[in-house]
């Protein structure tokens, strides 16, 4: 009989309960430096300022106000609004996403490292393989792996590109490799695309699965690369209506609907995406080049790759002291907060226990360098 897993804790999270809003430099941030409500609406029309000021405040429908769910499908090539199932975040995406596509007896393949409840939440299900992204070269995808992986039981794939914490992505001909494995095989390909968007080089962007795989789920949010995980709005679009339906009755335990002036502002962020993407990768370019600056002048310390796309990447550390003493004297003592991998721990899968995760997204990269830069100084390092 297989026994699934009590939910363990969440341990990245459980982390930035106890540092997010303690430690002066957030230098490990997942998502684009957000904006106030003030400088979003300067992005509305007369209209949609005078709707979010006189908008009423009951519930919404459980599937996204039709607007939304319209400027979703707006991101899409083939994608329509009907296709878009709205949640509280990406999280409640992917919790919803696993308790209904998974059984006790199935078996789920996912990539390692992941962000956590890509795995912890299906484990709690069925069983589940980890397939590691290879550290040697660039964290890229194997697909072999990946087929190696399944067996007659496996239903579901799930993957997360450009990816936390390492920011790779795969080139389009790997996906599409995947895609075939995933057809051959019958099975769901989950996508978790919450940093998509923000590829400093435009020609890595890969498709949308649920553009390209008739059982493909997208995963998206505002947090991430819109920088807005304060309105709590993410989305799963999928080409099933039959599951998405089974998703939404799934909803109606959890949040039921979303915030409707969250909606309303998302809705006139996406409306400006192109502009708001820009921002947010201009700013992870010019990130990239201090940090470049700040790791070549510490070589015998850090090995730094920048990400492919997103706002994380994975550094290495290569101190005598480790990682974990490292990222928890920094935090304490100069305050710059970073993840070491430890959080990154998986049960499918051994992740290299060296690393820990930066944030590139935010406008305070520099200062926190500087402000690591110090400590290292009085270490003598
Ligand atoms: C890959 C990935 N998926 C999902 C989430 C959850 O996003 P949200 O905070 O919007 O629920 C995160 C948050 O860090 C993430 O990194």
């Amino acid at each position: 009989m297989i026994v699934a897993k009590p939910m363990r804790d969440f341990a990245l999270e459980v982390h930035f309960s106890k540092w997010e809003f303690k430690a002066r430099y957030n230098l490990t941030g997942s998502d684009a430096e957000s904006m106030t409500i003030s400088k979003l609406l300067a992005f509305a029309t007369d209209d949609e300022r005078s709707a979010f000021e006189n908008l009423h405040l009951g519930y919404t429908e459980t599937f996204g106000s039709p607007a939304l769910r319209e400027a979703i499908a707006g991101t899409y090539d083939t994608i329509g609004a009907e296709d878009v199932l709205c949640f509280a975040g990406a999280g409640e995406g992917i919790f919803v996403a696993m308790q209904v596509l998974l059984r006790a007896g199935d078996h789920a393949v996912v990539i390692t490292p992941n962000y956590q409840s890509a795995e912890t939440v299906p484990l709690t299900i069925c069983e589940v393989s980890g397939v590691a992204l290879d550290e040697s070269n660039g964290w890229s995808l194997d697909v072999d792996r990946i087929g190696a992986a399944i067996r007659p039981s496996t239903r579901l794939v799930s993957i997360n590109f450009p990816n936390n914490p390492t920011g790779a992505i795969p080139t389009q001909e790997t996906m599409n490799a995947l895609l075939d494995l995933c057809r051959e095989n019958d099975l769901w390909l989950f996508s978790d695309e919450v940093y998509r968007g923000l590829e400093t080089d435009p020609s890595r962007r890969v498709q949308q699965i649920a553009d390209s795989y008739e059982k493909g789920l997208s995963l998206n949010v505002m947090s991430k690369a819109y920088g807005l995980p304060g309105l709590r709005i993410g989305w799963i679009a999928c080409r099933d209506r039959e599951l998405l339906a089974r998703m939404e009755r799934y909803k109606h335990y959890l949040s039921i609907c979303n915030s409707g002036p969250s909606e309303l502002l998302a809705t006139i962020a996406l409306k400006s995406r192109k502009a708001i993407l820009e921002r947010n990768v201009a700013l992870i370019r010019k990130n990239i080049v201090a940090a470049r600056h700040f790791f070549d002048a510490h070589r015998d310390l850090f090995e730094f790759e920048a990400p492919d796309g997103g706002c994380v990447c994975f550094v290495k550390y290569k101190g005598a002291d480790g990682v974990e003493e490292f990222t928890r004297r920094l935090v304490e003592e100069a305050g710059v907060l970073l993840l070491p991998s430890s959080l990154y721990r998986s049960e499918v899968g051994d992740v290299p226990q060296d690393y820990f995760r930066l944030g590139l997204g935010r406008t305070l990269v520099s200062q926190a360098l500087n402000a690591m830069q110090n400590f290292m100084r009085k270490s003598g390092q």
